[in-house]
Formats: structure tokens, sequence, C-alpha cells
């Protein structure tokens, strides 16, 4: 299926690694130019070389910490001097620590925010213009399967995600139609990640090895095996496409079938 992306302008944050990457690649292969952000120049770099040997538009990258205002501002600006435009807002960003309530402090909890919500908001204020100047605006939000089932030791995510939710819902009427907004909830999916919690499980006492954590993680899935980011990409940019030009407002799991809620 052709997704007609070819030729549009993407930003996708938090893109040096993991699910951003894989959906900065989705989209890359079928043909959009794509802006790649993260704070470390030299995984970038890395990026880039893997995207550019599937891309057949241009894959620039611009360095930029999404915890500060002007280098998000930045961030927008270049993808628009770069490619003109911007069709496409793909929003990730790493993940909150780990671990229980009672040490977790207002700190954790005011970092987490600017990480997971300030940073969609100020992103979508800097990108509104550009998005509604198109012929057909998209936003897809990266977040997790925890604002639907709250996952242990996961209060920070499982708490302040919801906002994006809240947000991309009000967006999809506000702005509609010219653009439109979505969400993908993954489950446990191969990354970096999911290196970092499990490594924080195996200090908690969890699990006595990356290999034993992986494999539980996996066998309680209805697939038995967790997730290959691509798996998320491939989702990331039919949301993104004129093939979904009619799903608006929504939450896509990414889970394997993890998620038990019926709808
Ligand atoms: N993988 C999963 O199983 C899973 C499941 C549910 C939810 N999620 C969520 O999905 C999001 C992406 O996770 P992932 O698996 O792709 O993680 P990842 O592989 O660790 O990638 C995280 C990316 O975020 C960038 N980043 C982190 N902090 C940043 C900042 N302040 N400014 C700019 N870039 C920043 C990192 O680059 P630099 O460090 O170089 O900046 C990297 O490119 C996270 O919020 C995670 O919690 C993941």
């Amino acid at each position: 299926m052709d997704l007609e992306l070819a030729g549009d302008a993407a930003l996708v944050t938090a893109s040096s690694s993991g699910l951003g990457k894989a959906s900065a690649k989705a989209l890359a292969r079928e043909g959009s130019n794509v802006v790649l952000n993260g704070r470390d120049e030299g995984r970038l770099e890395d990026a880039r070389t893997e995207i550019e040997s599937v891309a057949s538009g241009r894959v620039v990258t611009h360095a930029g910490d999404l915890t500060d205002p002007d280098d998000i501002s930045e961030l927008v600006s270049v993808t628009v001097e770069e490619f003109g435009g911007l069709d496409h807002l793909v929003t990730s960003a790493g993940g909150p620590p780990s671990g229980p309530f009672l040490e977790t402090t207002d700190e954790d909890w005011y970092a987490a925010y600017d990480l997971l919500v300030m940073s969609v908001v100020r992103l979508i204020r800097a990108a509104a213009d550009e998005l509604r100047a198109g012929d057909g605006g998209s936003v897809v939000h990266i977040t997790s399967h925890s604002v639907k089932e709250a996952i242990d030791s996961l209060v920070l995510s499982n708490s302040v995600r919801m906002s994006v939710i809240g947000l991309e819902k009000t967006l999809s009427r506000e702005l509609a139609p010219e653009v439109r907004f979505n969400s993908v909830l993954p489950g446990p999916i191969e990354t970096e990640r999911t290196r970092e919690l499990l490594e924080q499980a195996i200090e908690r006492g969890e699990f006595d090895s990356y290999e034993e954590g992986l494999a539980a993680k996996g066998s309680t899935n209805p697939v038995e095996r967790i997730g290959r980011p691509m798996e998320l990409g491939n989702t990331v940019a039919f949301l993104c496409s004129p093939a979904s030009a009619f799903t608006n407002g929504i939450t896509v799991p990414i889970d394997g079938g993890l998620g038990r809620s019926n709808i």
C-alpha cells in the first residue's frame, strides 16, 4: 500500500534510538523527509546512517533537549527551514524513572511533567501554524500502555502520561479538520528503555539478569514475546498518512494483546 507520504516533511522527537527512531525510519522508507532529534550528536549520526539506508527523502539531524523551550522552538524552525513546511509531528521522549511512590520526590514529578507533557505542549504550539497550512497535518504521540492499565513501579508514567491523552483528544477537535491527532500505546518493546527498566528491576531484586527479565515479559504476552520497534514504527507511519485520514483522536495499543481492556 502506498502511504502517499513521499515529499512530506516530518519531525520525530527523541528519534536517535528506540521507538522514535523506528517511527522516523518507517516515515523515511515511505519517502517522507525527516528531522531526527535527541541530545547526543553521536547517537543522532548513527541513527541517520541507519535510516538513510532505507530512505528516499532527506534525513536531517538536530540535537536538542526536549525539556528546553528554546531547543523546541529551534527544532520546529529547523524542520520548516530544511523542508519548507511541517506535515507530520511525532512526539516521543525519554521515559521517567521507575520506583515506589513514597520514594518519588516533587522534583521527580515536575521533571516527568516537563519531559513528557510540556515538551508536547510546546512542540504543538510551535508547530501548529505549519501543521494547519498543509493539506493533511498529523500528530502522533508515542506514550505507553500505562495510560490504559497502570504498570507496577511506574507511578510517574501511569499518572503523568494521561495528560498527553487529554491533550490529544482535545486537539483532535480543536485543530480539526486541518490536523489529526492520535496516540500509540506501546507495550514492552525491545529498546534501550526496556534495558534501563529491567536493570532497575534487577537492582530491586525482581530478576537476576536482563535475559531473565526479557523472557518473563515475553512469557506473559499472548504472542509470547516482546515487541520489535518497527512493529510500532509502521503503525506510526500509517497514522501520519492520508491512508488513515478518517482516524482522529484515538489511542492504539501496540502490545501484542497484553492489555485486557475490552476497548
Ligand atoms: N520501549 C518500550 O517498551 C516502551 C513501552 C512503553 C512506553 N515507552 C515509552 O516510549 C518512549 C520512547 O522509549 P524508547 O523505548 O524509544 O526509549 P529509548 O530507546 O531509550 O530512546 C529514548 C530516546 O529519547 C531521547 N531523549 C531522552 N531524553 C531526551 C530529552 N530530554 N531531549 C531529547 N531527546 C531525549 C534519547 O536520546 P538522547 O538520550 O541522546 O537524548 C533517545 O533517542 C519513552 O517515553 C518510553 O518510556 C517505551
